[in-house]
């Protein structure tokens, strides 16, 4: 194309100029916009190729037409765009005008989950115990005799080593029926000192009722330090300090002598029966404290078990029910809700 001339293009790119915004003032759509702009300005739209032809010019000419292209090409495009959007915009209004929005209608409400009230509860209790320098460490539900009783001081007839009590697997294993196989599985691995709380589920062989339940869970926690540094006015401190974080500072709450094989001496904590304010119901049997723990120093025999010299070593126990704190806690008065997961109880947490 050697006749092709600098005039020639300049003329083009006017009368490209003139046609397209003429077409756009005329054009009342977003489809036709776009067919102008497909025509005009798309891959081998009319613009487009004469930009592409201008490589054959003088090298001399280029610059000055590249300009008028590119201020022709920007015009077109920026013109488009603004009619794009006042079109969009009206297409709004227009549909806000004939369907009216009522701002005031209530929203769409998403199903929100959460997690469990005993996990809830589990998480606060927890909270607590790592506050007061206590680690949490995880010990097996599937436990042999030795972990779960042998260890912890149960004589050989011990009655909760009974088929009654305890739920027995093949090859000699059981569920363990208390988180106190953590004080062993623990202390067999590592050395005084030790502030360690266990969590866990523990099973024993109830049916479902308003207080009990085959399977529930304990938090097991026990301090271990030289002899005389852990005494059971510690124990007593530090459960008191858990249960005014707990339940409040006004919360009443008693200890009482108790025995366990694993220690020695025991004691057991209630608190005031919140559904009856100490007045007697079913849910406290009628004595106006609930049972929330058990508790005491360690059981020098327990100690040899794990192979700690009683007369070097001391500790403090003690094993609490999570389900009793939760039930007393958020107010439910039936064990059973925790585990039929009905969606109208569980939500209310
Ligand atoms: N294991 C005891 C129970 O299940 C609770 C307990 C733990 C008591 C630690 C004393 C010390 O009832």
């Amino acid at each position: 194309m050697a006749a092709f001339a600098k005039s020639d293009v300049r003329q083009s790119l006017e009368a490209i100029r003139a046609q397209a915004l003429a077409e756009l003032a005329e054009s009342s759509g977003l489809d036709q916009i776009e067919s102008v702009r497909v025509r005009v300005l798309g891959r081998s739209g009319e613009l487009t190729e004469l930009i592409r032809s201008m490589r054959e010019l003088p090298e001399h000419e280029r610059p000055a037409v590249g300009q008028l292209a590119n201020q022709v090409k920007r015009e077109i495009e920026a013109r488009i765009e603004s009619l794009q959007h006042e079109l969009r915009l009206r297409k709004l209004n227009e549909s806000l005008a004939q369907t009216p929005l009522d701002v005031t209608l209530p929203g769409v409400r998403f199903f929100h989950g959460h997690t469990h009230p005993l996990t809830q509860v589990t998480e606060r209790l927890l909270d607590i115990w790592a506050a007061m320098g206590f680690e949490v460490v995880a010990t097996p539900d599937i436990e042999d005799d030795f972990h779960n009783f042998g260890a912890l001081n149960f004589a050989p007839d011990h009655p909760a080593r009974d088929m009654q009590d305890t739920f027995f697997l093949d090859g000699g294993l059981l569920l363990r029926t208390h988180t106190s196989n953590g004080q062993i599985r623990v202390m067999e691995q590592r050395r005084p000192p030790l502030a360690v709380v266990c969590p866990g589920a523990c099973y024993r062989r109830d049916e479902l009722s308003v207080r009990y339940s085959p399977m529930f869970s304990q938090i097991e926690g026990f301090a271990v330090d030289d002899f005389g540094k852990i005494t059971m006015a510690h124990l007593k401190g530090a459960l008191t300090e858990f249960l005014r974080a707990f339940f409040g500072p006004e919360s009443e709450v008693r200890f009482r002598a108790s025995f366990f094989p694993f220690t020695e001496p025991s004691a057991e904590a209630d608190v005031r029966c919140i559904f009856c304010a100490g007045a007697g119901c079913r849910v406290c049997k009628q004595s106006g404290w609930i049972e929330i723990l058990g508790s005491g120093m360690i059981h020098p025999n327990v100690l040899r078990a794990v192979g700690y010299d009683p007369e070097r070593y001391a500790g403090f126990a003690f094993g609490m029910g999570v389900e009793r704190l939760a039930l007393i806690k958020l107010g439910v008065d039936d064990m059973r809700l925790f585990f039929e997961n009905d969606l109208r109880f569980l939500g209310q947490f």
